[in-house]
């Protein structure tokens, strides 16, 4: 197994229900540490780069529309496995299809209104770790 990095956000929907601790609480069970953190209200054009992947998707303007919404709060986290633990401990996207215990069955409400965001991949990881935070904002434990 391998030490890795993820990039999360919890969502404006999320950090809205006051529910940013007992997320946090999900990672540090889970073995993940939270090495970097920052609560921000993204502009259109951070939500839009961040976003970039799905800017063709009819979703789009939606997705960053939401995003806009209100503050959202970024962490970077670390662990064995980190990408595909987070993933784990996030469900599937739309919270209908979302396995009990999971932060979408638990706290999203729609598909778009789906309390995180987790990076998929490595090179994902580091592409949005590298978006939100600078090396001196990063704190590994080691
Ligand atoms: P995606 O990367 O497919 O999902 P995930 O967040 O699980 O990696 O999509 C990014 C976000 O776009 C998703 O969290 C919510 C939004 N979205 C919609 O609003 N409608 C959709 O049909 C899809 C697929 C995504
Ligand atoms: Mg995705």
């Amino acid at each position: 197994m391998a030490t890795q990095r993820t990039l999360s956000i919890i969502k404006p929907d999320a950090v809205a229900k006051n529910v940013i601790g007992e997320i946090y609480t999900r990672f540090e069970k889970a073995g993940l540490q939270v090495i970097a953190s920052k609560m921000v209200h993204l502009s259109k054009e951070q939500a839009e780069g961040f976003y970039a992947e799905h800017s063709e998707r009819g979703f789009f303007g939606e997705l960053v529309g939401f995003m806009t919404s209100g503050p959202v709060m970024i962490q970077a986290l670390e662990g064995e496995e980190a990408i595909a633990k987070n993933r784990d401990l996030m469900g599937a996207t739309n919270p209908k299809e979302a396995a009990a215990g999971t932060i979408r069955a638990d706290f999203a409400t729609s598909i778009d209104a789906n309390a995180v965001h987790g990076s998929d991949a490595p090179a994902a990881a580091e592409r949005e770790i590298a978006y939100f935070f600078g090396e001196n904002e990063i704190c590994p434990r080691g």
